[in-house]
């Protein structure tokens, strides 16, 4: 399962990518406007940091300023992918996109139906959003066993991109599920090091070591 990271924070992504496991980012308008810094400059350098896909979403949402928009966006950098919401308009514009041969990240994905539509549509990604499925009572991550399970049954080759991610149990949930991305905060990538027994273990291994008086 591919990791992305899901932030605009270019501190973070460089974090991140120092570990050698980064895959992509994932970015959303709430994420850029938290940085606080010209949108195109940013996720220039996000690209430049990152080799593998950067989602950028449009804020346009009638067809004409979507393409407009996508295409605009694409120009930033090659590895950019265009994410378009799952509206009526936003799966035309996947289409019109995809034909054009830019990649479309289809988000704001809550049901298999929708998953179903966005495939059909040629999009690269589709963007269930897990925890925002769970506040609302519902098992976000059933969602994500269905989508699995439908791109299988006609080999759709739309990547199923797991969202809204809120603790370490959502990736592996996600990994089991078989799904081929996983994009977390940077909060969730750190939590995935963390045993309070890697701690403990460690420690002890140092302390025997110590009395030994050796060095390596
Ligand atoms: C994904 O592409 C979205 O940016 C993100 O996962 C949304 O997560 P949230 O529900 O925590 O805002």
């Amino acid at each position: 399962m591919k990791f992305f990271l899901d932030t605009a924070n270019i501190a973070a992504i460089k974090d991140a990518a120092e570990l050698g496991i980064l895959d992509g980012v994932t970015t959303n308008p709430s994420l850029v406007a938290k940085e606080g810094k010209p949108f195109k400059k940013l996720l220039k350098e996000i690209c430049s940091i990152v080799p593998g896909p950067v989602s950028a979403e449009v804020v346009a949402t009638d067809l004409k300023g979507m393409v407009k928009e996508g295409r605009e966006l694409s120009k930033i950098a090659p590895n950019i992918v265009v994410k378009l919401p799952t509206t009526r308009d936003g799966l035309k514009g996947c289409v019109v996109l995809t034909r054009a041969g830019i990649k479309v990240n289809m988000t704001l994905v809550f049901s298999a139906a929708q998953a179903l539509l966005v495939a059909k549509a040629g999009a690269a990604f589709a963007s269930p959003f897990i925890g925002r499925l769970d506040d609302i009572s519902q098992i976000g991550m059933d969602l994500v066993r269905d989508i699995v399970d439908i791109y299988d049954n006609y080999d759709f080759a739309t990547e199923v991109l797991v969202a809204s991610v809120r603790h370490p149990v959502h990736v592996v949930e996600a990994a089991l599920a078989g799904a081929d991305v996983c994009t977390m905060p940077p909060a969730v990538l750190e939590q995935l090091f963390k045993h309070p027994l890697t701690d403990i273990g460690l420690a002890k291994f140092l302390a025997d070591w110590k009395k030994t008086g050796e060095r390596i």
